[in-house]
Order: C-alpha cells, then sequence, then structure tokens
C-alpha cells in the first residue's frame, strides 16, 4: 500500500506584547498610515526579553499535539525552519525536544521566509520513505532580535512567533507534492550578512550592524515574490492535475497584503479564499504560513475535504508551494 503523509494537528502560538505601528513613529520617519496602506500590517508580536524561540515554539508545539489528539513521546522527528533559532547551533529543533523532553531525531531547515515549504517537504517525503511516522513541523521566529530599529524600511514588517503541524503517515492522500525553487544569484537583496564564516562576528561587525537583517531593494523582492509564488502554485496544482479555481483556500506567506493580493489575482483565485493575516501578526518569516493555517483552521475557514494551497517566498531566493487535500476535521469536533 502507498504510504501518504498529512497534517493531523495545528497550533501557533503570539508573544502576548501587541506592539502597534505607531510605537516605530518616534523611532524611524515612518507614520501608521504609510505602513499600513503598504503592507497591510496594523501590529506585530514581539517577544520580552530571555524569552527565546524553541519557547514559542514549544507552545506552538502544544497546541497542535492537543489537536491531533496525540503525546509528545510519539513523535519520532522534530523539524523546525527557522532562520533567528536559539543559537547558530545547534539546531532550534534540539532545544524544542529537550524542552518537551524527548530523544527523538531533530533538525532546522533554513530556507528563510520559505522555510515552512521545504521543510514541509522534507517532513512528508520521510514520513513517505518510511523514515518517519509522526512529524512535530515547526517554524519559529524571533526576528525581533535582529531588526535594524533605525531602519525603516524593514523594522517595521516582522514580527516575532511560531506555528506548528504534526504531520503523519496516512492510508488516505493529503499532502499531494510540494514544488520549489531557489536563486542564489539574488543572495544579497535579503540577507543578514555578518556571523558566518564570510563576516565572523567582531567587535567591528557588532559596531557597523552585520548582524541585522538587510533588504536594500524592497521593490525587487516584492516583484520576484508574486512572480515566483505564482508560477510555483501553477506547476504544482498542474503537476496534481488541479486548475486554480479548484483551490478551496489559498495560503500564502504573510509578507505584505499587496503580495497576497496580487498572487491571488494572478491565479484567478477570488480574494476571499486566500487567507491574509498579517494586519496583528506582520511578517514572521518561515513561522507566517503554519500561523496563518491555524488561526484559519480555528476560525472554521478550513473543511475536511478542501484543497489547500501553501506558497512562500523569501531570502535566497528561496520559494515554494503545496497542494494537500485537508484530512482534519473541524475545530468542533476536535477536543484540543
Ligand atoms: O518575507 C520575505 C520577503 N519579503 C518581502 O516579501 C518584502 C517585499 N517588499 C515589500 O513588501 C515592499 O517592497 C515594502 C513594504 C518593503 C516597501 O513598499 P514599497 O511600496 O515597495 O515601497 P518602496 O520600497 O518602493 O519605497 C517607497 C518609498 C521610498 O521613499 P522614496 O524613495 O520614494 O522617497 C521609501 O524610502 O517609501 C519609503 N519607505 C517608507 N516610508 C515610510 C520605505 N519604508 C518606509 C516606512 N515608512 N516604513
Amino acid at each position: 500500500m502507498t504510504r501518504h503523509a498529512t497534517i493531523t494537528g495545528v497550533g501557533s502560538y503570539l508573544p502576548p506584547r501587541l506592539v502597534p505601528n505607531a510605537w516605530f513613529e518616534d523611532k524611524v520617519d515612518t507614520t501608521d498610515a504609510w505602513i499600513r496602506e503598504r503592507t497591510g500590517i496594523r501590529a506585530r508580536h514581539f517577544v520580552e526579553d530571555g524569552v527565546l524561540t524553541s519557547d514559542l515554539a514549544v507552545e506552538a508545539a502544544r497546541r497542535a499535539l492537543a489537536t491531533a489528539g496525540i503525546e509528545a513521546e510519539q513523535l519520532d522527528l522534530i523539524v523546525c525552519a527557522t532562520v533567528t533559532g536559539d543559537t547558530p547551533f545547534p539546531a532550534t529543533a534540539v532545544w524544542v525536544q529537550r524542552k518537551l523532553g524527548l530523544s527523538c531525531p531533530a533538525f532546522d531547515v533554513n530556507a528563510a521566509c520559505a522555510g515552512f515549504s521545504y521543510a514541509l517537504a522534507s517532513a512528508s517525503a520521510m514520513v513517505e520513505a518510511g523514515i518517519a511516522d509522526t512529524v512535530l513541523l515547526l517554524g519559529a521566529e524571533v526576528f525581533s532580535r535582529i531588526l535594524d530599529f533605525t531602519d525603516r524600511s524593514t523594522c517595521v514588517l516582522f514580527g516575532d512567533g511560531a506555528g506548528a503541524a504534526i504531520v503523519r503517515a496516512s492510508e488516505r492522500p493529503g499532502i499531494e507534492g510540494t514544488v520549489l525553487g531557489a536563486d542564489g544569484s539574488a543572495a544579497e537583496v535579503l540577507i543578514m550578512p555578518g556571523g558566518g564564516s564570510r563576516e565572523p562576528a567582531s567587535p567591528a561587525t557588532v559596531a557597523a550592524g552585520r548582524h541585522r537583517i538587510f533588504m536594500p531593494n524592497g521593490r525587487e523582492v516584492f516583484k520576484r515574490a508574486v512572480t515566483e509564488m505564482a508560477s510555483a502554485c501553477r506547476q504544482v496544482l498542474e503537476k496534481n492535475g488541479h486548475a486554480p479555481e479548484d483551490v478551496d483556500v489559498l495560503i500564502p506567506h504573510q509578507a505584505n497584503e499587496r503580495i497576497m493580493r496580487a498572487v491571488a489575482e494572478r491565479l484567478r483565485i477570488p480574494e476571499e479564499r486566500a487567507v491574509l493575516d498579517v494586519a496583528e501578526v506582520g511578517n514572521t518569516s518561515a513561522a507566517s504560513i503554519p500561523i496563518a493555517l491555524d488561526r484559519a483552521w480555528r476560525a472554521g475557514r478550513i473543511r475536511p475535504g478542501d484543497l489547500v494551497l501553501f506558497t512562500s517566498f523569501g531570502a535566497g531566493l528561496t520559494w515554494g508551494a503545496t497542494s494537500m487535500r485537508w484530512t482534519m476535521p473541524a475545530p468542533e469536533e476536535v477536543a484540543g
């Protein structure tokens, strides 16, 4: 019998501190109106001092385990997509494993804001191959710690949070397939340049702010995001025998409402089928899709049998799209 993989649990966690756009007005030359109009963002959540990426991930994981109706001990793999992990190494997935009191394999995926697509493809392929049966798939970020609060072109965009999904072996097909892409020729358009072998951490790199996010040409990133996400969506739909009009729920990476609307428009997917959840979350990078997924499912927007399309885009450049037939029951039928 063919082994399939599907999502059987979802969860998310946003730290309680909600930071409205107005908070930035006395830090950089910006306005609440500019941020709302250009991005759709009204607020984002930031962690308090001492809270780590793995802390957010563990909260999201506990919620996902509850909706899947399983215990942490049943997990046999943890995959975490992040670029703002607790430590450069070991992996944040390992810190999560320790906090959950487990001993299963654990590793991180670094594909920036496209991390969830790459991690989902890894998790489902490992389930289909029989390497794992029950995977905790995480997207978790604490972007507030790498923001440059003097750079208005980036600091207003990002937030902290974590999302989780339980990916399990199933007899029924759930996750149908993923299309991934990358273009390293554009690596510098969105980058944290310091801290690796290219620019090892030193007093000079710290003084120059090289351990912060740089996006010198946001408009170029915007254009590529629309083109690549729409193209990846078309490819994955075609590969799995669907047309864009078959899509019930589109969950794009939550970077900017204008980008998400443009992707839906290019695919001719009606906007009301797209989950736009950036307003009070901001761009949480690899966490954005699993957070939006969890919140949309809990709001009753995703029903059993729906064709769900995820698509992401981020630094690298990297991108991806996954189609899946939703198999989880409606939230009112789930205890967690
Ligand atoms: O998640 C990973 C992928 N990241 C993305 O997908 C982000 C993609 N890019 C974007 O979402 C948008 O390009 C931004 C939101 C970053 C910028 O919006 P835009 O409409 O593309 O603006 P722009 O970069 O073309 O800048 C227009 C103007 C510029 O001023 P001048 O040169 O026209 O005088 C910017 O300096 O807006 C200025 N600007 C701001 N003004 C007020 C840039 N940031 C701000 C700000 N407040 N926060």
